[in-house]
């Protein structure tokens, strides 16, 4: 059995959607510890985070299984990840079809014009969703407070864990 790579692919302006992203993939990589320690023959997985800048669609079709991370922007996912979802949408088109994912958005107030974008996308690639969308709301309205570095509660970054805990553990276990 070939090892298992779990692709995050993100973005973050002022650093909410970051630490979501780095709480998902600990926790993904703590539940494959867990397994590995459970079962040593188990296949090991590759947790992979990286900015959608930097992302290839190479590393894009390796995945085995994706999360998509962004703040929402101007009622969507935000600019980069726009750029990054333009240019693999197509080239990736009948090239991911059952696969997991599952979304990751932070938002100011409202975040449901971001997920659906990117819920759009999953449909079109045919992606299997493995775990309900995860929308932090960071209250943000104000200039000032746009601007500002933001600071995630615990407690979503405790769900950021579990998610990344849910695909890491079930691409392990070969559920999708
Ligand atoms: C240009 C711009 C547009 C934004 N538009 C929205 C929006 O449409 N809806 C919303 O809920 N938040 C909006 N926000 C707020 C961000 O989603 C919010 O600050 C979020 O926490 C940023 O995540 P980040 O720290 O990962 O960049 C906007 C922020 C910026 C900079």
């Amino acid at each position: 059995m070939h090892d298992k790579r779990l692709l995050i692919a993100w973005w973050s302006n002022t650093g909410g959607t970051a630490s979501l992203v780095e709480a998902a993939s600990q926790g993904a990589q703590t539940a494959a510890l867990t397994l590995k320690a459970t079962d040593p023959g188990s296949p090991s997985l590759d947790v992979q985070s990286v900015r959608c800048d930097l992302l290839s669609l190479e590393a894009l079709l390796q995945a085995d299984g994706l999360v998509l991370a962004t703040p929402e922007c101007l009622g969507s996912v935000a600019g980069p990840m726009k750029t990054w979802l333009d240019r693999c949408y197509y080239p990736a088109l009948d090239r991911l079809s059952g696969r997991p994912y599952a979304a990751i958005v932070c938002a100011g107030t409202d975040g449901e014009g971001a997920l659906r974008m990117l819920d759009r996308v999953a449909a079109g690639w045919r992606l299997r969703r493995a775990a309900p969308a995860l929308k932090v709301i960071t209250g943000a309205q104000t200039p000032e407070a746009i601007a500002a570095p933001k600071r995630i509660l615990p407690t979503d970054l405790g769900r950021a864990n579990e998610l990344g805990a849910t695909l890491g553990a079930g691409l392990l276990m070969g559920l999708w």
